[in-house]
């Protein structure tokens, strides 16, 4: 995954780039790296192993000079986590060096053949064959930079976002992409790169983001020049970005993740607002205006995503099915662009993806497209690739998430196919007048309530100390719940690496009954619902076996309290926008025992917030 920075202008380049890799340390934080050309003339790279915070330590004796540098934050792929990995890379020469995001899927091939021509390499990496090959190029055949990097990357299958410096040309960075983001910032005199644009915001608001294929090629003094790999000049396609800093700043907490999981009350009504009118009581979505037709004739709908963006899914598949009665099914991307799924024409596809850049959800976008389907994103950043490969889709809004366990983008996520369901459902006349305004006027109601969830924090951050020596956990939820109950898990999972399963309630008794006893920690979302009742009965199977029982019920419960060891309360709501509120204990939960265990929060081991290899 990765963080990638460049800076070419007047200012010292050092501290912008090391700022800006602090922005992208949520992409990968196993190792990090600079190259600078300094005031000598000479091309410096430092590196270390680890978080950006070891790099500073290891550069505060080294030369730090120049106004042309390019930075790297790693999330290993092919090479251990060490400085020797560690981009960016030298060729052998050591007149060139490289940074890079993605995989170089051929790269053993090339490394031999190089190898055979005498190269030698200093690391375990896919990276540093790509710079070595380029200077074999520029050496071999008399070739400048630019035509080497575009012989080379002929070559070269798989995924990268790369930035490349030559000492020997002191004002000029390259830069190509194909399948891993890549900004261009355009200052006054000065040219910034980013993985995404939040290295840059500060700087300038004016960007260029490459589309696949694309090669830059940035001069200092001159204007920015985007070509395609084959050399034709592209049509420059200047965007402002409109990131506010603070919403990328911890403003007074401990850890993102906390501040995320608080802000959702106001993300969401931010996700809503000019969604839903004033009124409360009518939802209109501007891809619904556009592309109603498709929609609304869907014969079908296939929900792909990763992760916690999977989960979101499951939710909207039980309200697209319930409200729009139309059959929806939910792939992981990750197997369904490997398997020959069977998608037409009629289909419509909603990839959910808060980056937009998850390699295994564009892959699925890619696939759902060659068979004619029609697609819907529904993603977090903004001019990401994934609402670039979409027809159509609706941002979630909820400012950017650095915390690597995703929090609020769930939440958001939920509430865009929530306000699409309706939407759709209201036209399809599959629900009355009455049932959606009703629905609509509850969704509007929901940030209030979170408000109210949040308040049991202090509480939860109590019960945390309990469980912070658990070996495992199981979560237990069942319909608009269940999918609750496999995130609660997976965030435990993620921060706190605890081991736990989220289960439908009512399979407990097919096998993971047989785990429980006093050791196991059970967390039942048992909220007043359809399933009411059911639920008690499993939270009393628990019980009889042992097992040691936290339920999230609804507020004024008293039934509950009896079976129980503990019970947090959450507003009521209706069942179908549970989850936004079920959630939130469950993310609290998650954060308090990840910190009493001392764990690195924002930053769990081998995780990165953004997954662009496959
Ligand atoms: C969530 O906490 C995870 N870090 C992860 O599962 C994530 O949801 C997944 O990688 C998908 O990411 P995306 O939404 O950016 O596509
Ligand atoms: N493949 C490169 C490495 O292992 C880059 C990894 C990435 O983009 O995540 O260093």
């Amino acid at each position: 995954m990765c963080g990638i920075v460049g800076y070419i202008g007047t200012k010292q380049a050092y501290p912008i780039l090391i700022k800006g890799l602090r922005r992208l340390e949520y992409r990968g934080y196993d190792s990090a790296g600079v190259a600078m050309i300094g005031q000598s003339g000479s091309l410096n790279v430092y590196k270390t192993k680890g978080k950006v915070d070891n790099l500073t330590d290891y550069c505060t004796d080294k030369d730090i000079s120049g106004c042309i540098g390019i930075a790297h934050t790693r999330w290993a792929t092919h090479g251990e986590p060490s400085a020797r990995n560690a981009h960016p890379h030298y060729s052998q020469s050591h007149n060139l060096a490289i940074i890079h995001n993605g995989i170089i899927e051929n790269y053993a091939d090339i490394k031999s053949r190089l190898q055979e021509k005498g190269v030698t390499f200093a690391s375990d990496t896919d990276t540093e064959v790509l710079v070595q090959l380029v200077e074999y190029i520029m050496s071999s055949k008399n070739l400048t930079l630019l035509e080497a990097v575009q012989t080379a990357l002929y070559q070269v299958i798989g995924a990268y976002a790369i930035a490349i410096l030559d000492k020997r040309d002191p004002h000029q960075i390259i830069a190509a992409r194909k399948q891993s983001p890549l900004v261009v910032g355009i200052g006054e005199g000065e040219f910034f790169l980013g993985s995404d644009a939040s290295p840059i915001i500060e700087y300038t608001d004016k960007v260029v983001y490459l589309e696949d294929g694309n090669i830059a090629v940035i001069r200092l003094g001159e204007e920015l020049k985007v070509m395609s790999i084959h050399g034709e000049e592209q049509a420059l396609q200047v965007k402002k970005v409109d990131i506010d800093l603070g919403q990328i700043e911890k403003g007074g907490y401990p850890h993102f993740m906390l501040k995320e999981i608080f802000e959702q009350p106001e993300c969401l009504t931010n996700c809503m607002r000019g969604r839903i009118n004033v009124e409360g009581n009518q939802v209109t979505l501007s891809a619904m205006i556009d592309h109603h037709q498709k929609l609304l004739k869907a014969k079908r709908i296939v929900i792909v995503a990763c992760g916690t963006s999977w989960h979101a899914g499951l939710i909207g598949k039980q309200l697209i099915e319930s409200l729009c009665r139309i059959p929806c099914e939910v792939e992981y991307a990750s197997e369904f662009r490997y398997r020959n799924p069977v998608v037409t024409k009629d289909d419509v596809v909603i990839a959910i993806s808060q980056s937009g850049e998850t390699a295994d959800t564009l892959a699925a976008i890619q696939l759902a497209k060659e068979r004619g389907a029609f697609i819907y994103g529904i993603c977090n950043a903004i001019g990401s690739s994934i609402p670039r490969a979409t027809d159509t889709g609706t941002y979630i809004h909820v400012g950017p998430e650095i915390g690597v366990a995703s929090t609020k983008a769930f939440t958001g996520q939920v509430t865009v196919l929530s306000m699409l369901a309706l939407c759709l459902a209201d036209k399809l006349g599959t629900i009355t007048k009455e049932e959606y305004q009703l629905m609509v006027s509850e969704l509007t109601r929901i940030p209030k309530k979170m408000e109210r969830a949040l308040q049991a924090n202090e509480q939860i951050k109590h019960l945390a100390m309990i469980f912070t020596y658990a070996k495992n956990c199981l979560y237990l939820g069942r319909g608009y719940n269940y999918p609750v109950a496999l995130e609660g898990a997976l965030k435990l999972k993620e921060i706190s690496y605890i081991h736990a399963e989220g289960y439908p309630a009512a399979e407990m008794k097919h096998g993971p009954i047989a785990l429980i006893d006093s050791e196991m920690p059970v967390f039942v979302i048992a909220t007043r619902d359809r399933l009411y009742e059911k639920v008690i009965s499993n939270i009393q199977e628990v019980r009889a076996r042992g097992g040691r029982v936290t339920a999230l019920v609804t507020a004024g419960d008293e039934l509950i309290s009896q079976y129980a060891d503990h019970v947090i309360e959450l507003p009521d709501t209706l069942e179908c926008f549970q989850p936004l509120i079920a959630s939130i204990p469950l993310q609290l939960l998650a954060y308090h025992i990840a910190v009493c265990k001392g764990k690195d929060v924002d930053r769990p081991r081998n995780l990165a917030k953004s997954v662009t290899v496959e």
